[in-house]
């Protein structure tokens, strides 16, 4: 009878020691904070961007390539599994010697059999203005033969912490080397 006291008195103990020491992990590791303690209090703002992207696959200002394949992408006529890494130029208007916004970097990959239907995997971090250090993280499809893509505006960061939105896509121009891609992107942010 005593041994089982003991047992259960030592067994209590450590439960205790157990939840309280589990509590405190949780309590440094999270808690509930009120919005206001970031600003975030405030109504949203709705920011329209206007921009023009250039994928430029060739030449001496190559900004995208190609860094992956399967070995069947060749012979498919969507380049299925082309994976394409790029840092492209965001520019006020469509000529690329105007006014540099931004630069889109990341990754774009065929992901479609059947059409030109893109993954689309990038952050475009802006260098213009307040916007200077701001970002945006875009994932979504790109269907590049529709006349207007749409793709979910996923977050961001600087200016645009918390951000949720859409970018809509238009191309502009398609030549050899370069695409110009007219972009509209709207997003929520405090
Ligand atoms: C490369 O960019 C420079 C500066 O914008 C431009 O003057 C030049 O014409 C471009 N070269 C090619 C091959 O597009
Ligand atoms: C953007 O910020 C960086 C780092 O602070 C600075 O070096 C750069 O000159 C700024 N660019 C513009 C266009 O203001």
């Amino acid at each position: 009878m005593a041994i089982s006291f003991s047992t259960f008195l030592s067994s209590t103990l450590l439960f205790f020691l157990f939840s309280s020491l589990t509590t405190a992990k949780t309590q440094r590791f999270a808690r509930v904070i009120s919005p206001s303690s970031l600003g975030l209090d405030q109504p949203q703002k709705l920011t329209h961007l206007h921009f023009f992207f250039h994928d430029v696959v060739g030449g001496r200002n190559q900004t995208a390539e190609r860094v992956a394949a399967s070995p069947a992408t060749n012979k498919s006529p969507t380049m299925f599994g082309a994976v394409v890494m790029m840092d492209d130029p965001l520019t006020l208007r469509p000529d690329a010697a105007s006014t540099l916004v931004g630069r889109a970097q990341g990754i774009y990959a065929s992901a479609s059999r059947t059409e030109l239907g893109l993954l689309m995997a990038m952050n475009f971090a802006f260098t213009q203005g307040k916007y200077n250090g701001s970002s945006l993280a875009v994932l979504g499809r790109n269907t590049v033969e529709s006349t207007v893509r749409e793709m979910p505006v996923v977050g961001g960061s600087g200016l645009f912490r918390f951000a949720r939105g859409y970018a809509q896509a238009k191309t502009h121009s398609f030549g050899m080397l370069e695409a110009i891609v007219e972009y509209n992107v709207y997003v929520f942010h405090y």
